[in-house]
């Protein structure tokens, strides 16, 4: 993948609008994620070990909000090669990146991008499924029952990788993790105002819960195992067994 520095932010904005993945956000978007979600990398290691441990042959495995495939290709070069890896995003600009950077990819699992609407993806015969990101991105009241789909399409001791923004009911807590993601990100180049702009363009986008609530979801739509694979600060990976 070509990586191009992020910029979007780094200039002042009269009014901030609502966060798009867009063209301008697709082009650097490598650059983007690495830099702004602490574990980034080893949880892209971690999908790899995992997509190896429970991917079953002749299945099907799902990468959801798949953006430029980084995970996607991971869960590709690491199961039985009679397995299909379906990455699926909303937005245009991604899936066209995505569906070049795959194109590069010779691993033997068939792939296939979908570019539609998660809510909409009819998952089935599923082995392992991704989720990275993406869920903290759909309206709160529809997504328990994102995971009761994800969990319902789901063979027996296929696992459910989930990762999300995570937020604290303690507001001291809430107040540090915040604090220290800022410092993370300061340490990563950002400037207070790249911080301060993308923070409030998200703000009505990226609504994030607790890790308890994800926990309480996770068991309701019927995971029998659910624990914590990576975590830093405010971002948590929870493996689901079902
Ligand atoms: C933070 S990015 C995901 C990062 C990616 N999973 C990774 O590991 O590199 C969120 C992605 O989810 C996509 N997305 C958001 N809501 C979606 C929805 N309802 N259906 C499909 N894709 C969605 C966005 O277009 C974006 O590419």
């Amino acid at each position: 993948m070509v990586t191009s520095k992020d910029t979007v932010f780094s200039l002042p904005r009269g009014r901030v609008d609502e966060f798009q993945f867009d063209a301008q956000v697709a082009d650097v978007f490598e650059n983007m994620i690495q830099r702004s979600v602490p574990g980034y990398a080893l949880l892209l290691e971690m999908i790899g070990v995992l997509a190896g441990k429970y991917a079953q042959a002749g299945t099907n495995c799902y990468d959801l909000g798949c953006s430029l495939g980084a995970s996607t290709l991971r869960i590709r070069q690491n199961v039985p090669g009679d397995c299909i890896v379906i990455g699926v995003d909303n937005a245009a600009a991604m899936v066209e990146k995505c569906q070049h950077n795959i194109q590069r990819d010779h691993s033997r699992a068939a792939v296939y991008i979908h570019e539609e609407n998660v809510q909409d993806t009819r998952i089935e015969n599923a082995s392992l499924v991704v989720m990275n990101f993406t869920l903290q991105f759909i309206d709160n009241e529809d997504r328990q029952a994102v995971l009761k789909k994800i969990a319902d399409g789901m063979n027996s001791g296929g696992a459910l990788i989930l990762s999300e923004k995570i937020k604290f009911e303690n507001p001291a807590r809430q107040d540090l993790m915040t604090e220290l993601h800022h410092e993370f990100k300061k340490h990563q180049g950002y400037s207070d105002l790249e911080i301060a702009q993308k923070r409030a363009s998200l703000e009505k986008v990226l609504v994030p819960n607790t890790k308890d609530q994800q926990i309480d979801w996770l068991k309701a739509a019927g995971f029998s195992t659910i624990e914590l694979c990576v975590s830093c600060l405010n971002f948590a990976s929870l493996l689901a067994i079902k």
